[in-house]
C-alpha cells in the first residue's frame, strides 16, 4: 500500500513523471511512431517509491519466506562473534568458519542464476546461523525478480500429505508444482522429520525433478555426515554437544544423500549456537 502522507503521491501510490521526447522514444523503441520529433514532454504515471517496501514484502510473502526470517540478510550476519569462556584459537575457528560460509553463500546469491548449476547444502549444528544464510539469499534473488520458494521440510511435507485429505482445499499436484517449479527453493531443515518411506520418497522426487530440470536448491541441515561418536563436543563451559544423534545419510537414506552431492555444493558451518552463546564484538562497542 501506499503511505497515505506520501507527498510525492498524495497516497495514491502512483505518481507523475515527465520524461522529454528523447527518454520517451528510448522507453517505447519496440513501438516505432509512438512519440514523433518536437512532441511536448510526456506524461506517465509510475508506481511511486513509497510503495516499494511493500512491493518487496509481497515478494518475501510470495516466497513464503517466514516472517521470523524476514530480517536476516547478509549485512546483519555477524562474523567477529564472542563467546566467554571459549578458547582464542576456538573462537578463530569458528569466525572463520562463519566468515567463510557467508562468503559462498553471498557469492551464490550474487551471481545467480549464472554459474549455479550447483545449489548448496548447509550443513551444521543448530543456531550456527545455516537459515539466516539460506534466507538471505532467497531474499536477494527473489528481489531480483526471480521465482522463489522457501519451506521448511516438516511443513512441506505436511502440505503435501494434509492435500490428499479429501475435505482439503489443496491438491497434491497444487503443493508440489511450485516446489518442482520455483527457479530456487529454500528446503530448511532437511531430515527433521521421522524418515519415512513415503517422506523419503516424496522428497527424492522434489530433489531429483529439480536436478533433472537444472533447477537450483538451497537446502540446510542439522545432521552431519559423520558419525555421532566422532562430533567433538565443544569443551566451553555451557556449550551443549549438536543434540543430533544421526548422520545425514541415517535420516534421508543413502540415494538422497548421494542425489545432494551431486546437485550441491556443501558448506559445513562449525561454530556456537548463536542464539544462546553469543555476544557480538561490534555491537558491544
Ligand atoms: N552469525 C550470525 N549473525 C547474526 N545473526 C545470527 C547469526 N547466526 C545466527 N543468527 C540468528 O540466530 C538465530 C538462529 O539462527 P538460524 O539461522 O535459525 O540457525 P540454524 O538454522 O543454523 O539453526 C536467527 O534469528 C539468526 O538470525
Ligand atoms: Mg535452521
Ligand atoms: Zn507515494
Amino acid at each position: 500500500m501506499a503511505r497515505s502522507d506520501c507527498p510525492a503521491c498524495n497516497g495514491s501510490g502512483w505518481k507523475i513523471v515527465e520524461r522529454n521526447t528523447n527518454g520517451a522514444q528510448a522507453l517505447s523503441a519496440d513501438k516505432p511512431g509512438a512519440s514523433s520529433a518536437g512532441e511536448p514532454n510526456l506524461v506517465w504515471a509510475v508506481p511511486c517509491d513509497c510503495t516499494s517496501g511493500d512491493r518487496s514484502e509481497r515478494a518475501l510473502a510470495k516466497a513464503r519466506v517466514p516472517e521470523r526470517y524476514r530480517h536476516c540478510d547478509f549485512e546483519n550476519f555477524e562474523t567477529d562473534n564472542e563467546i566467554e569462556n571459549a578458547g582464542r584459537e576456538q573462537l578463530a575457528a569458528w569466525n572463520r568458519s562463519l566468515s567463510q560460509a557467508k562468503l559462498i553463500v553471498q557469492r551464490f546469491a550474487a551471481e545467480f542464476p549464472v554459474g549455479n548449476e550447483q545449489g548448496l547444502l548447509l550443513m551444521g549444528p543448530c543456531g550456527v546461523g545455516k537459515t539466516h544464510l539460506a534466507v538471505a539469499a532467497l531474499k536477494e534473488i527473489v528481489l531480483r525478480g526471480h521465482s522463489g520458494l522457501f519451506y521448511d521440510y516438516r511443513e512441506l511435507l505436511k502440505q503435501i500429505q494434509d492435500s490428499y485429505n479429501a475435505e482439503s482445499q489443496s491438491t497434491e499436484m497444487g503443493v508440489l508444482e511450485p516446489v518442482l517449479k520455483a527457479e530456487i527453493l529454500a528446503l530448511d531443515d532437511l531430515g527433521s522429520s521421522k524418515p519415512s518411506l513415503w517422506a523419503l520418497e516424496t522428497v527424492g522426487h522434489i530433489l531429483n525433478t529439480r536436478y533433472n530440470e537444472k533447477r537450483v536448491t538451497i537446502l540446510t541441515t542439522n545432521y552431519l555426515d559423520t558419525e555421532p561418536s566422532a562430533i567433538p563436543v565443544a569443551r566451553v563451559a555451557g556449550m551443549r554437544a549438536p543434540i543430533v544423534d544421526d548422520s545425514l545419510t541415517e535420516r534421508v537414506g543413502q540415494r538422497i544423500r548421494s542425489r545432494l552431492y551431486e546437485m550441491c555444493r556443501t558448506v559445513s558451518i562449525e561454530a556456537a549456537d548463536y542464539r544462546k552463546e553469543i555476544r557480538n564484538v561490534s555491537r558491544r562497542a
